[in-house]
């Protein structure tokens, strides 16, 4: 049985870049990640993916990858909003099947928060959830993401149909959302290899 933790040495969180795209692939593919969090029929290939995943409307974007001895085994993607909705962004997030319940869902969500908060001070962070998704709606609670609304019928599964909800946090709601020590070194790693590109993206310099 795979071990509950992982080491901290294997796990790298990096920007995302170019040569992702084959690992990305096989998560966004991959049967949990379909069945739980998407609302798109499998990609056919990297490039289709990579279409997708950029055209994702965004003022800024900030994609993080975690990656295990060259693996990509999770993702996470923060993209903010413009104008009067300047002070939120939209959260995507997904861990390989076999390194989930490892605690990197977790590392990437205080990522997301920290990046979110600090680096680009937004006051509102959101996502929308399946309402079958207990793994997921568990760390977004965890992180005080809370239930604004609920999208019936959201998405269709075979013969059936699945709800969504809209969660959301708020940073003006105490400590849940505070990025905590180990974070921030490891976010200021991740940036100071990187840099933004002239589509306001978050890339490996
Ligand atoms: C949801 C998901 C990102 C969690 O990632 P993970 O790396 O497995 O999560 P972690 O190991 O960091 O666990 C963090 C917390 O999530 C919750 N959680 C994770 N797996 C869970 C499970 N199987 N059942 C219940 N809660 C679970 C728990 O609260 C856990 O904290 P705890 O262990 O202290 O109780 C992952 O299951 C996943 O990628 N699922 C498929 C894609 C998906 O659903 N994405 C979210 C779309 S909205």
């Amino acid at each position: 049985m795979a071990s509950k933790s992982i080491r901290k040495d294997d796990l790298i969180f990096r920007p995302r870049g170019a040569q992702d795209d084959r690992g990305l692939l096989e998560l966004f593919n991959e049967e949990n990640f379909l069945h739980n969090a998407s609302v798109r029929a499998p990609f056919a290939s990297c490039a289709e993916m990579r279409i997708w995943l950029d055209g994702i409307a965004a003022a800024k974007r900030f994609e993080i990858v975690a990656v295990s001895n060259g693996e990509i085994v999770g993702f996470a993607g923060l993209y903010t909003m413009a104008d009067a909705q300047s002070h939120l962004g939209w959260v995507i997030l997904g861990v390989r099947k076999t390194f989930q319940g490892r605690g990197i869902g977790a590392a990437l969500m205080h990522m997301l928060i920290a990046t979110a908060r600090v680096f680009v001070g937004l006051q509102r962070l959101q996502l929308t959830v399946f309402s079958d998704n207990q793994a997921a709606m568990r760390l977004y609670r965890k992180f005080g993401f809370e239930i604004e609304g609920r999208h019936r019928r959201f998405v269709r599964r075979g013969a059936d149909f699945v709800d969504a909800f809209t969660m959301a946090l708020l940073f003006d709601d105490g400590e849940a959302a505070r990025p905590d020590a180990e974070t921030l070194p490891q976010l200021r790693r991740a940036r100071a290899a990187s840099s933004l590109d002239h589509r306001g993206r978050w890339v490996a310099a």
